[in-house]
């Protein structure tokens, strides 16, 4: 869909209700871009003279249900255009249509109530409160929803079960393996239904193994529909996704599908598989 096609369709610049057109795009109703961006820039200004160009013209499109990996070298504006998608930030110029809806021009007060309505974000560094429970945790961001506590406990525990935590709600952070934490911090983005889950190196503090865990969670709510973004640096795990896209000084150079993509529930069965013949070997020895 172009620039064009945007404003003549959703007449782009007049902004229609956020709620409906995330209703819509759930519905499949139309099929607006999740993200749209234009021309994007983002130009830093330190100590008040300093121009730091950190995205210098970025037009991409991302659809519904699409699993995309940004790559690129540290200080290729990665993180930048994850805070703009993630309407943490506002651009320098150029324009973003989330769900077909101009944001890029919007207040920071409205766009903290569109970041807690539609989108979910997972970071490195789990940025969970380390005194509170997986449930407390998880039932911080619907705070301002409206909800009884009831609601709110019941709606936690639903997350929780969806990424594998049933047992482990009443854990705090540090009675919890990092993996577990990260599916704590999944749980606690999804908690507000979003449209789009945006993942920051989410297995950057993981051991191999469990970012295959968290990629396989990851995989799975992405199968379910859910709009998938992560930055990585790792080539591996970028295979996780199902398209690629390389940014190099603030630009986009690649956009790429994977082709040599990474299953990792089929891992885990190959995985699985070697196990029990190395049980059935280890029987056969000792008989
Ligand atoms: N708040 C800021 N103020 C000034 N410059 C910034 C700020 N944030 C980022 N930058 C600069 O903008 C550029 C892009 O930074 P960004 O954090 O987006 O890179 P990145 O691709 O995420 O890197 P990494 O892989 O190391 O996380 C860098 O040159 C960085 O120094
Ligand atoms: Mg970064």
């Amino acid at each position: 869909m172009t620039n064009t096609d945007l404003k003549s369709s959703g007449g782009s610049d007049a902004l229609r209700p956020l709620s409906e057109a995330a209703e819509e795009q759930q519905n499949n109703a139309q099929p607006f871009p999740v993200v749209a961006v234009r021309d994007l820039t983002k130009t830093y200004i330190l100590g008040g003279k300093t121009r730091v160009p950190a995205l210098q013209g970025v037009s991409l499109d991302i659809y519904p249900g699409e699993f995309v990996a940004i790559m690129g070298p540290s200080g290729s504006g990665k993180s930048t255009f994850m805070n703009l998608v993630g309407c943490l930030d506002r651009p320098t110029s150029g324009k973003y249509w989330l769900v077909g809806n101009l944001v890029s021009h919007l207040s920071s007060d409205k766009l903290a109530g569109i970041r807690s309505r539609l989108i979910g974000f997972v970071f490195q560094g789990f940025n969970l409160l380390g005194r509170a429970t997986a449930l407390n945790n998880v039932t911080l961001p619907m705070v301002y929803a409206g909800l009884s506590r009831r609601e709110r406990e019941k709606r936690a525990h639903k997350v929780l079960q969806l990424v594998g935590l049933a047992d482990r709600v009443a854990h705090k952070p540090l009675e919890l393996s990092g993996g577990e934490q990260q599916r704590v911090a999944i749980a606690r983005a999804l908690i507000n239904g979003p449209v789009l889950l945006l993942a920051d190196e989410p297995t950057g503090n993981l051991d191999s193994h469990t970012s295959v865990e968290i990629m396989g969670v990851l995989q799975e709510l992405n199968e379910q529909g859910l709009t998938v973004i992560l930055v990585t640096h790792d080539p591996n795990i970028a295979r996780f996704a199902r398209r690629q896209v390389t940014f190099l000084d603030g630009r986009v150079v690649r956009d790429d599908p994977v082709i040599n993509h990474r299953s990792a529930q089929e891992e885990w069965a190959a995985l699985a598989n070697i196990a029990a013949v190395e049980s059935s070997t280890l029987k056969e020895v000792t008989l």
